[in-house]
Order: C-alpha cells, then structure tokens, then sequence
C-alpha cells in the first residue's frame, strides 16, 4: 500500500506541483514531565482549504544506532497514525529513558501526504524533571521534619532508578517574610529534619528535584507551611517539673542557711549578753 503510493506521488509529482505540495508539519517540540513525552507540531493552516479530505498525521520514531543502517533496514516504529490531533503522546512508545531517538512526523490527505519534518530525542538529556510527588512537613520536637517523595516515572517507578544523581533543594524561610530571605539546603535524602529554628514561629517550605549532569531543576514543589514547637524541650511538662522541684529545693536551702545564720547570731549575742551578765554580778 505505502509503496503503491510512493509510486503513484513519484508518477504524479507534476500534478503534486500543480496542486501545490502538501506541507509538512512544522515546529517540533516536546512537553515533557519526568516520562512523560507528547510530540506536538504547527501545520500551516492556510493550506488547509486547499486539501480536500481530513487531513491527518502520522507520528513515528527510530533509534539513532537505526538511523545509521541503510534507509530499507530502517524500521521507523509508529506511534500514532493519521491522527487529526497535532500531538502525539510518546509515552507508552517504549523509549528508552537512557536512548537517543528520532521522532518525525508528517500530514495525510486522503490522495497525498507531505515529507517527514524530525527532531532529535534523548529523555535523559531532554525530558524535564518533575518535582517531588508529596512534600510532607512536620514539627517535631522544636524542629522540622521534611518528608520528601520522589518524582514517578509513568510507572509509578522512582525517577532516582533512572536519574541517580537526583538530589532535591529546600527552601525554608519564616512565614512572615519571603523565600528569597530564607535558607536553602541540597541533599540527596528523603527524610530531612531542620533544626535550630525559632520556636513557637511559623515555617515555610518547597523543595525542588535537580539532577546535575544535564543541569536539571524541576519547578518546586507546593509550599507547605507549619509552626515550630515552643522552646528547644523535648517535653516540656517533663522540663517544668524538674524546673519547680530544683526552685523549691534551691528555695528550702537558701532559707535553711539564713536561719542557720540567724540562729548562730542570736546564740552568740546571748552569750556575750550572758557573760557581761556574769561580770555585772561579780563587781
Ligand atoms: C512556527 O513557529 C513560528 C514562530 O513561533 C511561527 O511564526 C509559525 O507560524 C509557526 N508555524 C506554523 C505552521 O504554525
Ligand atoms: C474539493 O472538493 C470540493 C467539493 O467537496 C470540490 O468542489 C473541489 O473542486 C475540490 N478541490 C480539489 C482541489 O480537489
Ligand atoms: C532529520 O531531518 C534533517 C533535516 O531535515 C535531515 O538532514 C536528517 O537526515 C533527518 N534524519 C532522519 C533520521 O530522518
Ligand atoms: C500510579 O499510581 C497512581 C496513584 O497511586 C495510580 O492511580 C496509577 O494507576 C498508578 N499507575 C501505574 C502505571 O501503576
Ligand atoms: C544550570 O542552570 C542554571 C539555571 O537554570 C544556570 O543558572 C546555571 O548557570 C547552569 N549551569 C550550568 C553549568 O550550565
């Protein structure tokens, strides 16, 4: 069928130039999210009323290492075929996180379709990184505990498997004012504990996913705000007994000192007072 076409375009192509070539899709480009991949592409829409019939596209890719065989041995794998939206969801094509595709693409008519236009594809180069699945934040104990889930892949699987040298960045900073005062912190755990915070105040937080080798950041994560503990006490109550019972002790000393004191004074004066009492008598 496909050649049977070709040879009848190539039989025609004088009458293809009368009627005026059928345009190939234009501006290629990838929304991407972890991986997740839809092809989207421009066709010119002026030509559109020339076309006769539904104008539909196909949707295909190749491997690079494929793309260097001979153009017969090439086998172009399709995704989606004469499609009439102008994307195409790459998704569940089976791309290899870690390959380098081509992706082409190219419009139907019912008599014509035009050229391939393609665009290269390496997901782990090209396709952008999620933020965190879930960001929870806790106040523990006078601290913050950040719990952090990774980014997902399609299949639920940690996007750490695929990119290894995903770390995430946290922004903390005190409710009132703004991220931009805050602090930030890399770290490649899932489980982050702040400490030496002010008590009794309101913190906030996002965290980021970053992978270095091709310098990825996603956007950040929602902001999650929550109010540390009173004081640096691991238990408060606990701390205020112990505060009261070592008060009243320190109280019952010093005052059993002082009325030792006294009472020492006052025997020592009756003693004096008593010997000139002696003296009196004997003169
Ligand atoms: C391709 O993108 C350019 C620049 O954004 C735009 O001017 C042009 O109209 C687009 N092509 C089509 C077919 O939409
Ligand atoms: C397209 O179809 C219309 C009728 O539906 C016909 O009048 C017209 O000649 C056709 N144009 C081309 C270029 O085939
Ligand atoms: C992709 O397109 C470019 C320019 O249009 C062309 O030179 C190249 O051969 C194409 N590659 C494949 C694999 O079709
Ligand atoms: C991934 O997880 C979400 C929520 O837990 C679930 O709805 C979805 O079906 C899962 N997808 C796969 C491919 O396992
Ligand atoms: C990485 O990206 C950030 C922001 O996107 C940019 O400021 C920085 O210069 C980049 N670094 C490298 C080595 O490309």
């Amino acid at each position: 069928m496909k050649a049977l076409r070709c040879f009848s375009l190539l039989l025609s192509l004088s009458v293809v130039t009368a009627l005026g070539d059928l345009s190939r899709p234009q501006n290629l480009s990838l929304q991407t999210l972890n991986t997740q991949y839809v092809l989207h592409w421009d066709w010119a829409d002026d030509q559109q009323t020339a076309v006769n019939g539904t104008l539909t596209f196909t949707a295909q890719y190749l491997s690079v290492l494929q793309s260097r065989k001979a153009a017969h041995k090439q086998k172009w794998r399709t995704v989606c075929a004469d499609v009439s939206e102008r994307h195409c969801d790459f998704t569940d094509a089976g791309l290899n996180y870690w390959g380098i595709y081509y992706l082409r693409v190219r419009a139907n008519t019912a008599q014509w379709f035009s050229s391939w236009t393609n665009i290269s594809f390496c997901p782990d180069r090209d396709a952008d990184l999620g933020p965190p699945s879930s960001v929870k934040l806790t106040s523990v104990k006078g601290d913050l505990e950040i719990v952090i889930a990774d980014p997902l892949s399609s299949t639920n699987e940690s996007m750490k498997t695929l990119a290894p040298d995903m770390h995430y960045l946290i922004q903390y900073w005190k409710k009132p004012e703004d991220y931009k005062k805050g602090k930030v912190l890399k770290t490649k755990n899932n489980v982050v504990t702040l400490s030496e915070l002010d008590g009794s105040t309101w913190y906030c937080v996002r965290v980021q996913s970053c992978c270095d080798f091709y310098n990825k950041t996603s956007v950040f994560s929602d902001t999650h705000c929550t109010r540390t503990e009173d004081g640096k006490c691991s238990d408060c109550e606990m701390d205020y007994r112990w505060i009261f019972i070592a008060g009243v002790t320190a109280a019952v000393l010093v005052l059993a000192v002082i009325g030792y004191i006294i009472y020492k004074r006052n025997s020592k004066a009756g003693l004096i007072q008593k010997r000139d009492d002696w003296r009196d008598d004997g003169e």
